[in-house]
Parts: structure tokens; sequence; C-alpha cells
């Protein structure tokens, strides 16, 4: 590994924090960092990270991420790009962008089919990455392309089936970590402003009503098993309310997991393996986590 030109290059910070960067609060430090709102450096430099094989990792709101290492090797790339075009039905949005600007910004231009972004904590990219969806919709149900850097820093245009989406997958989680989305495109519908609000509305009454928004949590712990609900399990074990330091199954839905404040990695992973351990005796049901462990070895 030869990264000792990140130390001079723009913008690059060293040895910085990551828990500011972090929606859940929790985190260690990042060898190098750096903040990027503009992508047009991108292809170069993720080109250059690859011939000296610096490890880098690309993240946006760090909505679904748990930073469990002391310090991330390499490049830590936080990408803030916040741009949205809307032309006719195809609407064109960055990688650094919220969801719920998105549904927001969309619904407000007559434009619907992205209302489920309401529901959503993250950025566009972070939802390309794993087909985030939620109350209906999902990435992949209006996904046209995504635009995206790939290892030898060329900028290149995947089709909906190029990015072989499945149920909180895509090729990108599988299997092309060190391919950068950098945005992408959907197709909308026209219908009046107030009818696709109210329906965004609903979605917020919702998310509201069955999640603890409140507070701080990664989302859903564990992905749905097939047929069932990771929830209902872990409910059904009597697990909501349970305490780890300053982490805690959630009372109102037991597969979130949420910081009480000053929880640290260590007590988030705990949880993680007592709800998992749980629901395997008591159903014989193997979860899988949905959100993102970055620096161990081995999750929980
Ligand atoms: N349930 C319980 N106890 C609980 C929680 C849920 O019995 O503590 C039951 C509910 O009563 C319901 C069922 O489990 O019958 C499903 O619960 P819910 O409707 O809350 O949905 P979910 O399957 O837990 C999924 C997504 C969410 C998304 C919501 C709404 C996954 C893993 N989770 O949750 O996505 O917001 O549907 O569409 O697919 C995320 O991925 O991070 C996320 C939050």
């Amino acid at each position: 590994m030869r990264d000792a030109w990140l130390t001079s290059y723009p913008g690059v910070r060293e040895h910085e924090p990551l828990q500011p960067y972090s929606w859940y609060g929790i985190g260690g430090r990042a060898r190098y960092f750096l903040e990027l709102a503009d992508d047009a450096a991108l292809p170069e430099l993720v080109g250059r990270l690859n011939r000296d094989q610096v490890p880098y990792l690309v993240i946006g709101a760090a909505t679904n991420t748990l930073f469990a290492g002391d310090e991330l090797p390499g490049l830590t790339i936080k990408l803030s790009t916040a741009r949205i075009s809307i032309n006719g039905d195809a609407v064109s949005v960055s990688a650094g962008t919220l969801m719920p600007k998105l549904a927001a910004e969309t619904a407000r231009a007559g434009r619907t089919g992205l209302e489920f972004g309401a529901g959503v904590p993250g950025t566009l990219g972070g939802s390309v990455f794993g087909n985030a969806g939620a109350f209906g919709g999902e990435v992949k149900d209006r996904l046209l392309r995504a635009e995206v850097v790939d290892p030898q820093g060329k900028r290149q245009v995947m089709t909906l089936a190029e990015c072989a989406f499945g149920y909180r997958d895509s090729v990108f989680k599988r299997s092309r970590d060190r391919w950068v989305i950098t945005s992408a495109t959907f197709a909308t519908t026209s219908e009046p402003p107030a009818a696709v609000r109210k329906r965004l509305l609903e979605v917020q009454k919702h998310r509201r009503a069955t999640q603890p928004i409140e507070q701080r949590s990664l989302g859903s712990t564990f992905k749905n098993p097939p047929g069932d609900s990771a929830g209902r399990l872990i409910d059904a074990c009597g697990l909501k309310g349970l305490q780890v330091g300053g982490a805690q199954v959630s009372p109102k839905h037991a597969n979130f997991i949420v910081n009480l404040g000053g929880a640290s990695a260590d007590d988030v992973l705990a949880l993680v393996a007592e709800m998992r351990d749980r629901v395997q005796e008591r159903f014989g049901i193997e979860l899988e986590p949905e959100i993102r462990v970055i620096g161990r070895a081995k999750q929980a």
C-alpha cells in the first residue's frame, strides 16, 4: 500500500474522528478522510487509490453503517454531492442527496414514484448500494440507470439489469464494493403535487408510528427472513428493551437498536449477537444482518 501522497492531497484530513459523520453517533477514526461536495476529481482519485492498492470506503450519511474499528486504514470519502435535476419524467440525483429530500422535491414538482424515499433516512448512494426501500417502494422499482466510477477510474453507466438488485441487495453490495455510485436516474410520472404529497405524508406518519425515528438507530438491524419479519421474531423472544451499555433493543420496534447515548460499537455488536442467537434458538431461523459493520473482520 502506497498512501503517503494522500497527506498532501487537497482537502484530506488525517486521523479524522468518524463520530460526527455517523448518524448513529459511533465511530473510531479514519486514517485519511476527504469530504467531496463535487465528484469531478473522483475518477482520477479512485483510479490512483486502486493502482496504489490503498483501501477506501465511500460513505454518505452513514445511516446504515456501524464504524466498529479503532482506525480505518486508507481513505474514507464522504460524498456530499447534493444535486437533483428533473427533466420531464426523468429525475437525476447525485449520490450525497438525502432520500427524504429527493421525495419532497419530486413531490413538489408533481412527480410520483419516489415517495418511499420519505421513509429512507439515507443518501441516494447508500440507497442504490443496498436497494433501500420502505412502505411498498424500493430503489429498483423506479431506477433507470446508475452512474458509477469503476476501480480503473472510468465513469460508466449501468442499466437497471446490470445493477442486479435483490431484496436489500445489489451487484455493488455483493461484489463491487470498490465501485463508486455517483448518481442515479429514476423514472417518475406526472401527478398533482397535492396527491403525491399526501402519500408522502402517509409514509412519514406510518414510519413515525412504527419506528423509533426520534432516537438514533441504524434502521433495521436484520433483513427480514423469507415470509417473516425479523422484528416480529425478535419481539417474540422478549428482547424489546434489552440493554447492553448505551445500546438498547427499541421498545417500539424490536429490529431496531437505538443508541441511548454513549453506546459503543461493542455494545451494539453484543446486542446484535444476542438477538441473532435467541432467534436461532427459539425459531431455528438464522437472521442476516442488514447493517453494514466496518472495521471488524467478522461481525458479532
Ligand atoms: N412486528 C412485531 N414487533 C416488532 C416489530 C414488528 O411484531 O417489534 C411485526 C409488525 O406488527 C408487523 C411485522 O412485524 O406485522 C412487520 O413490521 P413492520 O411493518 O414494522 O415492517 P418491517 O418488516 O419490520 C420493513 C423494512 C423497513 C421499512 C418497513 C416499512 C426490512 C428489514 N425492514 O420493516 O426498512 O421501513 O418495512 O416498509 O425490510 C430498513 O431497511 O432499515 C428499514 C427500516
